[in-house]
């Protein structure tokens, strides 16, 4: 049942081209020219007139929720609140009638995002759910919603899922933008289309995973690792270190790239690998800037930069090279290869990376 894989981490990561194909058929049509998500069309006065989006979720649902937050007030001009659930539903949070909340699960069991959504119901918010297992509690608990139609996720770090739930933000938010007239037609276009092509930029991505596991070799007795990015890239840094985390139990911390000056930068020396997500899109110069202050205090940098980037190469330790996107969509490219990063230095480091240790595949307990 892993598809001739050595563990159900890799058949994840490895299916995602196929999964994001299916999240986005019968969405966006053949010519790239339109995408239809029933559910906004369905309850599009709701989610027009909303003053406000507020995303709950937990875990690595959170971190594809903060690129939702991105996509969504960039597109639709909407303010949008991201909160971990479980801060959220003890808080006595502010909700209105006229917010919409979105919330997001994988498993659509986790107990702390089932009960802010029961919160924000009861305060007489619209929910919207976007979940992967069908007919679980939480989509039906919400008002409406779509799923992420990646297959069952059955290793215990969510690999698919995050991917899968980014491309429904992504289309939820472009949507929107446009019965909203708050994207013009050729931004709409080009991003469709440059959507459509992520699946075979994907594959891309997988074959560099001899390359990846190599490199994982020389990081297998790291004590800790950096993970940074910017904009899009800054969840993406997140969730990269949140792999490494649960499956290698390497600490590691992902942050904002201009905030490492603010703290963490007290803890580069010779020992510390930094992976910084430095592709084209961005704010590239500034994160070519954090990088030599890397560099300057010895840190090991594996960079994570758009093919044929010849600054970065030239200074980073360690360069992955992968193929070039749109800016919002960045995301479904470099998280890929974090997960075959956090994969490789488990398998390394001998660890059970379908069932890490003190982890449930879903959290049903608060
Ligand atoms: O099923 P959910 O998406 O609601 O789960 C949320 C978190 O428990 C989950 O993402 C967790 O952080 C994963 N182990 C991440 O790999």
């Amino acid at each position: 049942e892993k598809g001739g894989y050595p563990h159900f981490m890799l058949k994840e990561i490895v299916e995602q081209p196929g999964c994001i194909h299916d999240c986005m058929r019968g969405r966006i049509n053949i010519e790239g020219s339109n995408v239809v998500l029933s559910a906004v069309i369905d309850y599009k006065e709701k989610l027009l007139n909303a003053k406000r989006f507020i995303i709950v979720a937990c875990g690595t649902s959170w971190h594809a929720g903060l690129i939702g937050k991105h996509l969504i007030e960039s597109f639709c001009r909407i303010p949008v609140e991201v909160e971990y659930a479980s801060e959220f539903r003890y808080r006595d949070p502010v909700i209105n009638s006229d917010d919409v909340i979105i919330a997001i699960s994988q498993s659509g069991e986790t107990a702390d995002t089932l009960a802010a959504i029961e919160l924000a119901k009861s305060k007489g918010a619209f929910i919207y759910g976007i979940c992967n297992a069908v007919g679980s509690s939480i989509p039906r608990a919400t008002h409406t919603g779509s799923y992420i139609h990646v297959g069952p996720e059955i290793g215990v770090a969510s690999t698919k899922a995050f991917t899968g739930q980014v491309t429904v933000l992504t289309m939820l938010a472009l949507t929107l933008a446009k019965e909203k007239g708050t994207i013009t037609q050729n931004d709409f276009l080009s991003i469709v289309k440059e959507l459509n092509m992520i699946p075979e930029k994907m594959k891309k991505v997988l074959e560099l995973n001899s390359k990846i596991a190599e490199l994982s070799k020389i990081f297998t007795y790291a004590h800790n690792f950096i993970y940074l990015g910017r904009g899009y890239s800054y969840p993406v840094a997140l969730e990269g270190a949140l792999k490494l985390k649960e499956i290698s139990y390497i600490h590691a911390e992902g942050y904002p790239a201009a905030e490492m000056k603010h703290g963490p930068i007290a803890l580069i020396d010779a020992e510390m690998p930094v992976v910084v997500i430095a592709t084209h899109n961005g704010l590239y110069e500034k994160v070519l800037s954090n990088i030599q202050e890397i560099k300057a205090r010895k840190g090991k940098v594996i960079a994570l930069v758009t093919e044929g980037d010849t600054y970065i190469s030239n200074i980073a330790d360690y360069c992955i090279e992968l193929p070039e996107t749109i800016e919002c969509l960045d995301p479904l490219i470099t998280t890929v290869p974090l997960q075959l990063l956090a994969y490789h230095i488990a398998v390394c480091k001998g660890m059970d990376v379908d069932q890490p240790r003190n982890l449930a595949k879903s959290v049903t307990v608060e």
